[in-house]
């Protein structure tokens, strides 16, 4: 496996290939949630490369950046047996050198719900992914469905800017008790790791009872009561569209309940289609 950590070598890899090269932008410590694009990547495209960046500018609070798990060794094994053909370790410097003054913003999609609670995440995610396509140059890139909004703030990116490439969604991956994988688990104390999955049960009852012909009011009170009475300490849960995310009162094809919530420091989100 090739290790790029300069813009010029990126260049030149990209130069070198023909056929069809796919990209995994992550942040790094990496999981099933992560191989499982990576997987999906390797099975659609001749090339496969991974980026590990933590990308500072989609941070809103200091102390989530600095307590960021990071664990480059093993991330580079688990690539190279992987079968990935590069990865691209970019430096703060390289990303953001002095003077860098662009911005990336889409409106609306973005606005809302993480969009709210973390104010410039998505400026962030959307500067570093579009920094990302403009110097790998992948024909596909690959995004999980487990931050569904990020995945429709991207698509929404590739569209209005005319990129060149196609946005594919991988499903949620879940660990046996069903809490989403997440970089950010390992930092959950054991108690707090013991209450995790409710998350994901709350929306399951809630979706079963919507289904069922519940009011959509009652089954995300009664879910929100469930994660409250779990310690959670909510930021949202909403029943939304799942291609405009606006809230909706009634059940509706292609319906999505979204989640965000801390269990003590640390904020998970999930969601999950109804
Ligand atoms: P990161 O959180 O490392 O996630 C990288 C990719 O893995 C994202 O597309 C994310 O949706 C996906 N992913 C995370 N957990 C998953 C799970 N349990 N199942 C399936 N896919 C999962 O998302 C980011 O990094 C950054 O915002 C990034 C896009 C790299 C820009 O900095």
């Amino acid at each position: 496996m090739k290790v790029i950590r300069e813009i010029d070598g990126v260049r030149e890899f990209r130069r070198a290939l023909s056929g069809t090269l796919g990209l995994v932008p992550t942040m790094g410590a990496l999981h099933e949630g992560h191989l499982s694009l990576v997987r999906a990547a390797l099975d659609e495209c001749d090339t496969v490369l991974v980026s590990i960046y933590v990308n500072p500018t989609q941070f809103n609070a200091p102390s989530d950046f600095s307590s960021y798990p990071r664990d480059l060794d093993r991330d580079l094994e688990l690539l190279t047996s992987a079968g990935v053909s590069a990865v691209f370790l970019p430096t703060d410097s390289t990303m953001y050198p002095d003077g860098f003054a662009a911005a990336v913003k889409v409106s609306g999609l973005a606005d809302r719900w993480e969009g709210i609670h973390r104010p410039g995440h998505f400026d962030g995610v959307c500067t570093v992914v579009a920094k990302l396509f403009n110097l790998v140059q992948p024909d596909r890139a690959y995004f999980g469905m487990k931050d569904y909004q990020q995945f429709l703030v991207v698509k929404q990116l590739v569209l209005d800017l005319n990129m060149p490439l196609q946005i594919i969604a991988g499903p949620t991956l879940r660990t046996t008790d069903g809490l989403a994988y997440s970089s950010r688990n390992v930092l959950l104390s054991a108690t707090e790791r013991a209450r995790a999955p409710q998350l994901k049960a709350a929306l399951d009852e809630a979706a079963r009872e919507i289904n069922g012909g519940s009011p959509v009011k009652e089954a995300t009170a009664g879910a929100v009561e469930r994660l409250v009475g779990n310690a959670f300490n909510l930021d949202y849960l909403a029943h939304v569209d799942g291609h405009t995310l606006e809230e909706l009162a009634q059940p509706a094809q292609d319906a999505r309940l979204i989640v965000a919530a801390r269990l003590g420091k640390i904020r998970l989100i999930d969601n999950i289609a109804v």
